[in-house]
């Protein structure tokens, strides 16, 4: 048999491409590849890029400019690009940088067998179709190696939204559900493997519609059926739109056990005006309504948002309402940015806001966050939760997993294995992580 060949993959931006560089690593297993960690020993270099960032496409083409070196000493290596920035770059990329082999955009990752068929004949091989098929049941006949025991899983892809700031309706496409049985199939799959918590993806997860066995299922029918399956323990969705928050899904955080209390819930800002800038169709009111039938199923649950600041036309007193917002959810974790412009967007052709005025405003609102965030760490303390050991951590007889409220949790147990779901009572909270013995 052949030797096999090394394949190095760089992952940037969400779960969702972390979730398909696994997939991307074991479809060209097929093909020989094994993984490596370091790109000067690969036979394929492979860039996972997002494009959410402000350049991210130029950060892609000086990453690329980097491998000049390892191509010229080893005209056999292949590069390859994959991704969103290859979605909307698409052939440019070769054109730009002609060192790059394969162009491969988020839809087409089960081709990506045939496409490396064609680089081992010399040729370069593009593909950033949006097709009808089903990429992952391509993807499936994968090897059945032991995993981690927090797993991801995409159900759903792309989005049909268009907030005004946002690149991923043009670069991941339409909306599109898988069908319920290929989700609950491998799902199954990955807990006779060992995982015992499953985060189902999408970028507008609970936009989630998927064909099931009596017409389309619902994203909280799904985690239901998925609740069935014996020694899965845990169940988790992200990232969510406030529109899609269904009555069914609200109900099901209230009476679903296994489904964990922490929702990633994005309001990007406090200002009607903005929102109605941003194409959010939703306002700050119904947002915090939303929040509180939410708490009223499952009063411990954790709340984590995205924040902009310094949208176009965004004004001293929208930033205000934005924390004023923020002071009435109360977030137990956050994510922040600066509005930065893509190009191609309706926001990207409006009246900017000056950078230092971002800044300041980002500034404040990630002291706010984090006031909030080092409150809901303390509130921990005391409480006792589950806790989901990941891996060992650096202190001899410890071990790190995530609770239920998705914290890290640092506990000193000899008795504990990978893979335990243990209670686990608070003792201490830190910057970053928490701090509990078993009970
Ligand atoms: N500028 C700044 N932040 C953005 N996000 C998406 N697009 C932009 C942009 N153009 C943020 C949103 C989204 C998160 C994934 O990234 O808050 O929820
Ligand atoms: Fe982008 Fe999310 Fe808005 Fe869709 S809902 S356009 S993914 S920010």
């Amino acid at each position: 048999m052949d030797k096999p060949k090394k394949l190095f993959v760089k992952t940037y931006g969400c779960q969702m491409n972390v979730y398909d560089s696994e997939r991307m690593a074991e479809a060209l297993g097929a093909s020989g590849y094994v993984e490596t960690a370091s790109p000067e020993d690969a036979d394929m270099i492979l860039l996972n890029t997002c494009h959410i960032r402000e350049k991210a496409a130029e950060k892609v083409y000086s990453e690329l400019g980097r491998f000049k070196g390892l191509k010229a000493a080893r005209p056999d290596l292949k590069i390859g690009v994959a991704g969103c920035v290859a979605q909307a770059e698409g052939a440019e990329i070769m054109r730009r940088q002609p060192l790059v082999d394969l162009v491969v955009g988020p839809q087409s990752y089960h081709r990506l067998p045939q496409m490396e068929a064609r680089l081992r004949r010399g040729e370069k091989a593009l593909d950033t179709d949006f097709p009808e098929e089903d990429k992952f049941a391509h993807l499936a006949e994968r090897p059945r190696a032991r995993r981690a025991p927090a797993a991801f899983l995409t159900v759903q892809e792309g989005c049909d939204k268009f907030c005004a700031f946002c690149v991923v309706p043009y670069t991941r496409g339409a909306e599109v559900s898988r069908p319920a049985a290929r989700v609950l199939d491998e799902a199954r799959d990955l807990v006779d493997r060992g995982v015992r918590e499953i985060t189902l993806l999408g970028q507008n997860v609970n936009a989630y519609h998927g064909e099931g066995a009596d017409g389309d299922w619902s994203l909280a029918r799904l985690i239901r059926e998925l609740a069935g399956i014996e020694g899965l323990a845990r169940i988790r969705y992200t990232t969510s739109h406030p529109n899609d928050m269904t009555d069914d899904l609200i109900a099901a955080h209230g009476d679903c056990d296994k489904l964990m209390p922490y929702l990633h819930l994005p309001v990007q800002a406090g200002s009607d005006r903005i929102l109605k800038r941003m194409n959010r169709a939703h306002t700050a009111e119904s947002y915090v309504r939303l929040i509180e039938r939410i708490r009223a199923a499952r009063p411990d649950i954790l709340i984590s948002g995205d924040f902009i600041v310094g949208f176009p036309e965004e004004t001293e007193a929208d930033f205000q309402a934005t924390l004023d917002l923020i002071e009435t959810v109360n977030y137990g974790s956050a994510f922040s940015f600066k509005y930065s412009t893509r190009p191609g967007t309706p926001a990207a052709e409006r009246d900017q806001v000056p950078e230092d005025v971002k800044s300041d405003r980002l500034h404040r609102l990630q002291a706010l966050l984090s006031r909030q965030q080092h409150a809901a760490q303390e509130a921990m303390v005391g409480r006792t939760v589950g806790v989901l050991f990941e891996k060992p951590g650096r202190l001899p007889g410890q071990m790190v997993g995530k609770s239920d409220h998705l914290h890290a949790v640092h506990v000193v147990d000899d008795r504990a294995a990978i893979g335990d779901l243990v209670p686990v009572r608070i003792t201490a909270a830190s910057a970053h992580s928490l701090a509990g013995e078993r009970v």
